[in-house]
């Protein structure tokens, strides 16, 4: 298991493999094309999360609308209607990272051809997933490229959506993205929404099977038991937190506005 500050083992990509990666990109305002040639998949996703979301073929495995409702013991349905009840149609939204199952073509479908969605991964594999996904779903108003979602995001949005990815994330990793995503949301009617875990109640029946996943396959998640996703802002106070939770306590849906 790899410690939040872990740095060791992050994969650089080749010349070759990263003149592929920018010739399977379509045009996108960032990263600078300079930057990707050096480009890094973030050490933590090597070092814990090589099993989940950087091997291909166990992507492919992983990547299905089963799995990811087993994942969320049921949950998953309501939690992604919980998510898409906050997508209004004709939107601008980046969505930060790819989600396995069906839940990117529905937001697809939910935004419409009036509106634009970007869906940025650090993990290219993932963004080649999705493009199989949006197959047969009318998706010329979707742009995605390979990002660290630590790093600047160079376009404003009336919505950004970070779907259970902050507990699969260092701290600082957490701080860095939450920031980005608040300086990117537009100063009216922008909306950030996330969906995550929480912390249960005592009487929960799954609490006990999280706490032992959390103790050996996702070391950054427990933190997301003790603090509100807010304390992770450097300027909370500038914004509105709604948060609601489902399912016992296990998961919290926060929409942030600008106050
Ligand atoms: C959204 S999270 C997991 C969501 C959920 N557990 C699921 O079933 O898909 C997984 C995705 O986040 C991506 N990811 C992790 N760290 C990232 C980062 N710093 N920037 C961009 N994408 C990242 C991974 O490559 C992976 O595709």
């Amino acid at each position: 298991m790899a410690s939040e500050n872990s740095e060791s083992n992050s994969v650089n990509l080749e010349t070759n493999e990263s003149e592929e990666l920018l010739n399977m990109l379509p045009p996108c305002p960032n990263p600078n094309k300079e930057e990707l040639k050096t480009f890094e998949i973030p050490s933590y996703l090597t070092d814990v999360y090589n099993w989940a979301y950087v091997k291909p073929k166990n992507i492919d495995f992983l990547d299905r609308p089963l799995s990811y409702h087993i994942i969320l013991f049921g949950q998953g349905w309501k939690l992604m209607e919980e998510y898409l009840k906050e997508i209004n149609e004709g939107t601008k939204m980046l969505q930060i990272a790819h989600v396995y199952g069906n839940i990117i073509p529905e937001m697809v479908k939910k935004i419409g051809t009036k509106g634009h969605l970007d869906v940025i991964d650090a993990v290219p594999y993932q963004l080649e997933r999705l493009k199989t996904k949006l197959q047969g779903i009318p998706h010329s108003n979707v742009e995605m490229w390979v990002q660290d979602a630590s790093t600047i995001f160079h376009r404003e949005y009336n919505t950004i959506g970070i779907y259970f990815l902050l507990h699969e994330v260092p701290n600082i990793t957490k701080i860095k993205i939450i920031d980005n995503a608040l300086k990117a949301i537009k100063e009216t009617n922008g909306k950030l929404i996330f969906i995550d875990y929480h912390n249960p109640a005592a009487y929960n029946p799954v609490r006990p099977i999280l706490k032992l996943v959390n103790t050996f396959l996702e070391p950054f998640a427990h933190v997301m038991w003790n603090k509100e996703i807010k304390d992770f802002a450097n300027n909370a106070d500038e914004f509105n937190w709604e948060k609601t939770t489902y399912f016992m306590g296990a998961y919290q849906k926060v929409v942030v506005t600008k106050k």
